[in-house]
């Protein structure tokens, strides 16, 4: 057929430049020369992830031609075909790769940032399994009307929708006022149609990231795909057989593809559609992937999407801001009889936008009081906290902080569009109605700018909130309380993997909670957090309890039997793979260090935190690491079974300072250490064992006491 012939045409065009370009590389650079993709664990993780071939060096390459020419059998079959669109995969992950042999950023001239790095994959876990990020489009090519590509990634930003663009559609994009970048959820890879391997590859690491598929396990890796990661594909413009071969490519990865042209008969439905009317092509690839929307009608002139998040607003393009370094602030959500307060009752006290002088900063309160038969104290500020990203998704609001230390600023553009404080009220009103109205029946919002006022209210309502809040959150341990709670939300990518969360120890995504658990458990009683009795327990040291065994049992269906809460060693918890922290043990010390996935170094283990990470995740139990949140450092159970967090020896700086102050506090408690941070070394005094130890020994690190960890 002619789509055939057009996918085999692709193929063994790349298949041919494949050849060439691995032929030149070797005779100019020698067999032993090293190839690798940037902060990566997993090598040419297309080749690794379909054959196991761990490929390090040019010389590695010839095979990986042989086995891409061995899937192109140029037979008349669909099914064959799509194999050969892999071939065109693994072409254009050698072409890709061969860019970066004696380069260390071959997309510096690009607008593409060209291979996304492990990291950033692990940090995108937390926003699909939440649905925050509902799915993956691939969008390529270059549109006959640019309006068209803008107006269809727009619709996808405003859905959440991580968007990756591959060739001229990135300037289209880019000229047509298209926010672009990571924060932004829309992604420029490059302009050669093979910088398209740069996010197949990113469905391929999340399975062996997530989904612990084995490498080398083909229709493993192909069913974990298909099943479990939403992407499709989306080309604007004239095809060429390159760019068929390789939507064959993604169409074996379960990921459909819809063309702007008209194939005729020559489409395959649901794989393979032509949609000739723009306005029609999110629809029908929402549809093909079956990713559903939730849409919540907000009434503000501005959009509302979690894809401005992370947009900044700069000093010359605010209208105003409110700042807790210049005025008083706070937010703060209390619970309140349902008798003194009106549903959907919004009060602007002070001045409105339109009234405060552009460029000038002031004083801001968001007061919101809400009322429910099953509100609990302990849900406020689960609630609360969910203000920061509220006023973030909305487009030129800026927001950090949170309580009585926050920032906010509106952008002019977002102002003349007619945004004022009631619509921020009116987000909060909504959203809070729509996300927590199993436990709130009444809703009112106060937003205040009057200095005076904000003072007032910080002073005689919000701080001794916050305050009680501190003290509730002090004394509330594992032994407090009698459930600690399960998390399977990343079951979807990580199908055997279970996090137990308890007080001290919170979902290792850093995001969840004990507290989040139990309101997630209100919310939506049969969902993913589900409560775990302490009853029997065990050890206590240790952390086992029958309980948590036979939850995780149950949650994993089977895949795991015990977990023993705070040890490192024995049976330690598993990992999804998006985890805030690494743990792993450093032999010579007998101590453990720590990374965090924003570290880009080296450590002494010898290995960056990418290649730390791809020691544990998919569900598995691997003893000796361990993922986890970052807040876990601090706490009395941190690997108490193998004596606690003074086994720490070093950490990045950042993460170090982070954790200081709670850090320090937990060891003069714990074991009479004062200042313990001072002993962990960072990056800046060793990434290496030996400069480890000088400075461990320097030191006198208490580890240096401790009975061998193994
Ligand atoms: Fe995933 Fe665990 Fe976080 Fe739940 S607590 S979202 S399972 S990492
Ligand atoms: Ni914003
Ligand atoms: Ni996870």
């Amino acid at each position: 057929s002619v789509l055939t012939d057009l996918i085999y045409g692709g193929s063994n065009a790349v298949a041919g430049l494949t050849e060439g370009a691995v032929n030149d590389a070797i005779a100019k650079y020698g067999e032993d020369k090293k190839v690798a993709m940037p902060d990566t664990a997993y090598f040419l993780p297309t080749i690794y992830a379909a054959t196991g071939v761990k490929v390090s060096k040019l010389g590695d390459l010839p095979a990986c031609v042989g086995v891409l020419k061995s899937l192109i059998s140029n037979k008349e079959d669909l099914g064959e075909a799509l194999n050969a669109g892999l071939a065109t995969a693994v072409g254009a992950e050698i072409i890709e790769a061969l860019k970066y042999v004696d380069n260390a950023d071959p997309y510096a001239e690009d607008s593409g940032i060209g291979f996304v790095p492990d990291p950033v994959i692990r940090s995108l876990g937390v926003p699909l399994v939440t649905g925050d990020i509902p799915g993956v489009a691939v969008v390529l090519g270059k549109a006959d009307n640019a309006e068209d590509v803008v107006t269809v990634v727009k619709d996808y930003q405003s859905k959440g929708i991580m968007t990756f663009l591959i060739g001229d559609v990135i300037e289209q994009c880019a000229e047509g006022g298209v926010k672009i970048g990571l924060d932004f959820r829309v992604v420029p890879l490059g302009h050669d149609v093979t910088a398209v391997i740069h996010v197949v590859t990113v469905a391929i690491r999340a399975a062996l990231i997530f989904g612990n598929v084995t490498p080398g396990d083909l229709p493993g890796l192909l069913k974990y795909t298909k099943e479990r990661v939403p992407a499709f594909v989306n080309t604007f413009g004239a095809l060429n057989e390159v760019v068929v071969s390789a939507g064959a490519g993604a169409i074996a990865l379960g990921f459909p593809v819809v063309v702007d042209v008209d194939l005729g008969e020559n489409q395959v439905p649901g794989a393979l559609e032509s949609v000739l009317d723009h306005s029609m092509t999110v629809k029908k690839s929402l549809e093909l992937r079956n990713i559903k929307i939730k849409v919540t009608e907000l009434p503000i002139p501005v959009a509302f999407a979690s894809a401005f998040e992370g947009e900044i607003i700069r000093r010359g393009d605010m209208q105003v801001e409110f700042s807790s370094h210049k005025a008083p602030t706070c937010e703060l959500v209390q619970t309140c009889n349902a008798d003194d307060i009106e549903d959907h009752k919004i009060t602007i006290i002070g001045k409105d936008l339109d009234e405060l002088e552009q460029g000038q900063t002031f004083a801001l309160a968001t007061y919101v009081q809400v009322a429910g038969a099953k509100m609990q104290p302990d849900f406020e500020p689960v609630i609360e906290r969910k203000i920061h990203a509220w006023y973030n998704y909305m487009e030129g609001v800026m927001h950090t902080g949170q309580r009585n230390q926050i920032r906010v600023r509106v952008s002019k553009a977002a102002y003349e569009a007619g945004l004022r404080l009631t619509h921020f009220a009116e987000v909060l009103y909504n959203m809070i109605m729509d996300e927590f109205d199993i436990v709130v029946d009444k809703c009112q919002v106060t937003i205040v700018t009057d200095t005076d006022k904000v003072q007032e209210l910080l002073d005689t309502v919000a701080m001794p909130t916050y305050e009680k809040r501190d003290e509730r959150l002090e004394t509330l341990t594992d032994e407090s309380v009698d459930q600690f709670y399960t998390c399977t939300l990343c079951q979807s990518f990580a199908p055997s993997h279970c996090c137990v969360v308890t007080p001290e120890r919170l979902g290792l995504c850093g995001a969840v909670s004990w507290l989040d658990a139990k309101a997630t458990k209100e919310l939506n009683p049969t969902g993913p957090c589900q409560p775990i009795s302490k009853e029997g327990c065990e050890d206590e040291v240790k952390g086992i309890y029958p309980d948590v065994n036979r939850m995780v049992a149950e949650a994993t269906q089977g895949a795991l039997e015990k977990v023993t809460l705070y040890s490192i060693m024995e049976d330690p918890m598993t990992s999804c793979g998006c985890f805030e922290c690494i743990c792993g043990i450093e032999p010579f010390s007998n101590g453990v260090i720590i990374a965090n996935r924003e570290y880009a170094g080296m450590t002494p283990l010898g290995m960056t935190f990418g290649e730390l990470a791809s020691m544990t995740g998919g569900g598995v139990q691997t003893p000796g690491f361990m993922g986890h949140g970052r807040h876990f450092i601090a706490s009395k159970k941190f690997m108490s079974a193998e004596g606690g967090f003074e086994r720490i020896v070093w950490m990045p700086k950042e993460l170090k300072d982070d954790v200081a102050e709670r850090l320090n506090k937990s060891a003069k408690e714990k074991y009479g250490i004062d200042n313990f941070t001072d002993m962990i070394a960072d990056e800046t005094v060793a990434t290496d064992e030996e400069s480890l130890m000088a400075f461990l020994q320097e030191k006198n690190h208490p580890v240096l006491g401790l009975d061998p960890i193994m």
